[in-house]
């Protein structure tokens, strides 16, 4: 397959890149596709005939979407409206990466596909115009809502506690945010094994089990072996500009009712990352 893959050089268009690198790939930065410029978008993918399109560029600075509403709603919704068009103008299958920053927070219990919608902060409300545009537009596409991404290629919660590690004996970590961490390299390959159907729709897919950032810490400096005290404090304690879910737990059950594999479980995969960049 031709596949256009969109932020290329970010955290998961990385991985995306590696899972997909048996087919022909036309990988893609913001410098040579600015998504929000909508002529070019559509020209450049029109030019390029790819059989499928996939989306992992966004604005993704979820506090400094709370200063910069214009880029966010620009890069998040109507970039991803552009995408859109580009592939209904040559029929071709669109994947997005959305998030659980769509959800408010308020769920007891892993949220399935069509969990209420109620977005708190900018960053979740420029995602879900995304979601928005391109079911107004097309048919045939995957929105994929994945969380607490990390992996190789850049910056993340669990590259950042172990650099923390190394200079301080003691860390404070929310405890009242619950989710499910989610390894690029897993989600990647997940996508990699969904284009080659034609199963449609909405998916939640993140790694098995969930945990709240504080667990995920301690969980951290175990595998790594780092004698670190993780003290638990309250998201409001730890006062950031744009408000989280307190539980953003995705029910991956669309992936399952169509077939697939759940991804692995988030301890085995933190031990992988772990073991790699040590
Ligand atoms: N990180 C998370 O915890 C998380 C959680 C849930 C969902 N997601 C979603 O997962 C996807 C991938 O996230 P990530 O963490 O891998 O993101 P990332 O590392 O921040 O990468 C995003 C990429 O988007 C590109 N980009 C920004 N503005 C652009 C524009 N106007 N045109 C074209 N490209 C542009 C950037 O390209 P340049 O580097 O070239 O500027 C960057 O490489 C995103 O859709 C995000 O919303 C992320």
């Amino acid at each position: 397959m031709k596949i256009l893959i969109t932020g290329s050089n970010g955290m998961l268009g990385h991985d995306l890149a590696n899972a997909l690198e048996g087919h022909e790939l036309i990988l893609t930065t913001s410098k040579t596709l600015d998504i929000t410029d909508k002529d070019h978008t559509i020209e450049f993918i029109c030019d390029a005939e790819p059989d499928i399109v996939i989306n992992s560029a966004a604005y993704t600075d979820v506090d400094g979407c709370e200063e910069n509403h214009d880029l966010a709603y620009a890069v998040n919704g109507e970039g991803v409206r552009n995408l859109a068009m580009a592939c209904r103008e040559i029929d071709c299958p669109f994947v997005h990466i959305s998030t659980d920053y769509v959800f408010d927070g308020s769920a007891t219990e892993p949220i399935a596909e069509d969990g209420e919608i109620g977005p708190i902060s900018i960053y979740g409300k420029s995602k879900l115009q995304g979601e928005e545009a391109i079911q107004e537009i097309l048919d045939k596409y995957f929105i994929i809502r994945t969380a607490w991404l990390y992996g190789l290629n850049g910056k993340n919660f669990p590259k950042t506690m172990l650099e923390l590690a190394e200079s301080h004996s003691e860390i404070t970590v929310v405890y009242d945010e619950v989710g499910t961490p989610t390894y690029t390299p897993d989600l990647a390959y997940g996508i990699s094994e969904l284009i080659e159907t034609d199963r449609y729709g909405i998916y939640h897919l993140t790694n098995s089990g969930s945990c709240s950032w504080c667990e995920f810490a301690r969980y951290i400096f175990e595998v790594a072996g780092k004698d670190v005290n993780v003290i638990p404090v309250t998201a409001s304690e730890f006062a950031r500009p744009a408000p989280r879910p307190s539980y953003s737990v995705l029910d991956n059950r669309n992936w399952v009712e169509n077939g697939f594999e759940p991804l692995r479980d988030y301890k085995e995969a933190i031990k992988e990352y772990i073991e790699l960049i040590k």
